[in-house]
């Protein structure tokens, strides 16, 4: 068995603000069958450390960042943990970035350097008799682990996985001593960008390898449209660098057992979900076909075009439920679109009104601008709900487009459309509505849907690969 140090800001169930929460949490199940242990590194929000089971210290500073520290070794969800007990730095309420009020934490980038500095004394072999081959890092919250690591003779292999390139970890320029880091590494080949220091960068410099959730999202990358300022130096780092798209969690997104809805894998049982998802979002009783979209509420998701094409969605018959939160314009925009017969609307955050809503509908529709893997297609998919999503990052990679040739073949899942305006959406839904006129083909897509490969067994292989070509 080799190991692996997995370093990241979230980890589901524990602590979850987007897909890459799923990800980290599900890496570890997915791997071990691959002969890797992964081992998750994960800040001591209150609930993580709250969650671990028969905790023990494993190492202890009593001045680490400005306040002590510990590390925490233990157990929780099934999961192999090392916690960074830090409450000078974690222990807050509100989300793992932001304060109850909703704007970021001052102190982010000291946090997550703190965290980072800590991995890489893990990584270096701090904890007596466990010294892990590679040290798997993910986004700008683990960017700096590759950089804290470089003078180590002994370190592991460094891997950086970009979920999502929107996010810098940027801090200025006066703060690398407090950081802990090199005056003469502030440079534009080094951890600088544009005169402030972004951890980003320091992990896309620093690491042995760099990859991302799926193969087109890796090329977009390298693209002044979708590098957001990183593709300079992606290129530099092109060969360096690859796409492997996301599983999901095939049990816990499994139509046979969902608590939510059981024995809709049956045309019945899904007819049962979709008069229960009606009722639960004051939908009247229609003819045509229910879309959902679960979604955090940001100028990514394209949800603003979508507002705009609401009145050709529902003038033909169609209805759609959304569940989201986020940006606090797009809510207040979205409250007031419900006021619409034909289109309910939850803002907040709720688990188990995604699993019913994707039970539930016939369609998911995700109208990203960029999307680096996207899970909440992936969950369609399996749940026979078909996918009608922008044609980006990993929403090309995982639907296929009924166009007519796909349709003659019998493989088609979704539909893609682009680019995200409101006229390409509207298009889109006049596709969907005429597939879900006839009954057969949409039934045929379905079981074409659901018998997709969206779980790790492709990915997993994938990812031991890159964990071997870096091993120290
Ligand atoms: P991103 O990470 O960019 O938000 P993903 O599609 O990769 O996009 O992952 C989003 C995850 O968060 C999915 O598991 C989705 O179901 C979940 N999610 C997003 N918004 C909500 C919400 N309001 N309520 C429940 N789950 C949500
Ligand atoms: C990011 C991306 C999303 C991806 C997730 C997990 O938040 O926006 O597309 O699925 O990370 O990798």
């Amino acid at each position: 068995m080799k190991h692996v140090l997995s370093v990241a800001s979230e980890c589901a169930p524990l602590v979850k603000t987007g897909g890459l929460a799923d990800v980290v949490g599900a890496l570890p199940g997915a791997m071990i069958g691959q002969g890797w242990a992964v081992r998750t590194f994960l800040p001591g929000y209150p609930a993580v450390v709250q969650a671990l089971e028969k905790p023990r210290t494993v190492l202890k500073e009593a001045d680490f960042f400005g306040g002590p520290v510990k590390v925490l070794s233990g157990r929780a969800e099934g999961l192999d943990l090392l916690v960074f007990d830090a409450p000078h730095l974690f222990e807050r309420d509100g989300s793992p970035y932001l304060d109850a009020g909703g704007a970021d934490w001052p102190d982010n980038a000291l946090r997550f350097a703190a965290f980072s500095k800590m991995a890489a004394r893990l990584a270096g072999g701090a904890i007596k008799g466990w010294r892990p081959d590679v040290v798997h890092g993910h986004d700008w919250q683990a960017g700096l682990v590759p950089l804290y690591l470089r003078d180590d003779a002994n370190r592991p292999g460094t891997l950086l996985t970009i979920h999502n390139v929107a996010f810098h970890g940027l801090a200025p320029a006066s703060a690398i001593a407090s950081l802990e880091l090199d005056r003469a590494d502030f440079t534009s080949d080094g951890f600088e960008f544009w005169n402030q220091i972004s951890a980003l960068k320091a992990g896309i410099v620093y690491s042995d390898k760099i990859n991302t959730v799926s193969a087109t999202y890796a090329r977009e990358l390298l693209t002044p449209e979708f590098g957001m300022g990183m593709d300079g130096v992606l290129k530099t780092r092109a060969s360096d660098l690859t796409g492997i798209l996301n599983g999901i969690d095939t049990d816990l997104w499994n139509p046979a057992t969902d608590p939510a809805i059981q024995t809709y894998t049956t045309p019945r049982g899904k007819a049962k979900a979709k008069a229960a998802l009606r009722a639960e979002f004051d939908l009247p009783v229609a003819d045509g076909p229910l879309t959902v979209v679960v979604s955090r509420l940001s100028e990514q998701k394209g949800l603003d075009a979508l507002l705009n094409a609401l009145p050709a969605l529902i003038d033909h018959g169609g209805q759609l439920a959304l569940l989201g939160t986020g940006d606090k314009a797009l809510e207040a925009a979205w409250r007031a679109a419900a006021s619409h017969p034909n289109v309910g609307v939850h803002i907040g955050y709720d688990e188990g009104r995604s699993h019913r809503m994707i039970a539930g509908a016939d369609a998911i529709l995700v109208p990203s601008r960029f999307e680096p893997c996207g899970l909440t297609q992936l969950y369609g998919l399996r749940y026979g709900t078909l996918p009608v999503v922008a044609r980006t990052g990993g929403l090309a990679d995982t639907v296929i487009d009924a166009n007519p040739v796909a349709l003659a073949s019998g493989v088609a899942t979704g539909v893609q459309f682009h680019p995200v305006t409101a006229d390409a959406i509207a298009g889109a839904f006049a596709r969907l509505l005429d597939l879900w006129r006839v009954p057969d083909v949409w039934a045929k897509m379905q079981r074409n849907a659901m018998r997709q490969p969206v779980g790790w067994e492709a990915s997993a292989p994938l990812y031991a690969a890159l964990y071997e070509s870096i091993a120290r």
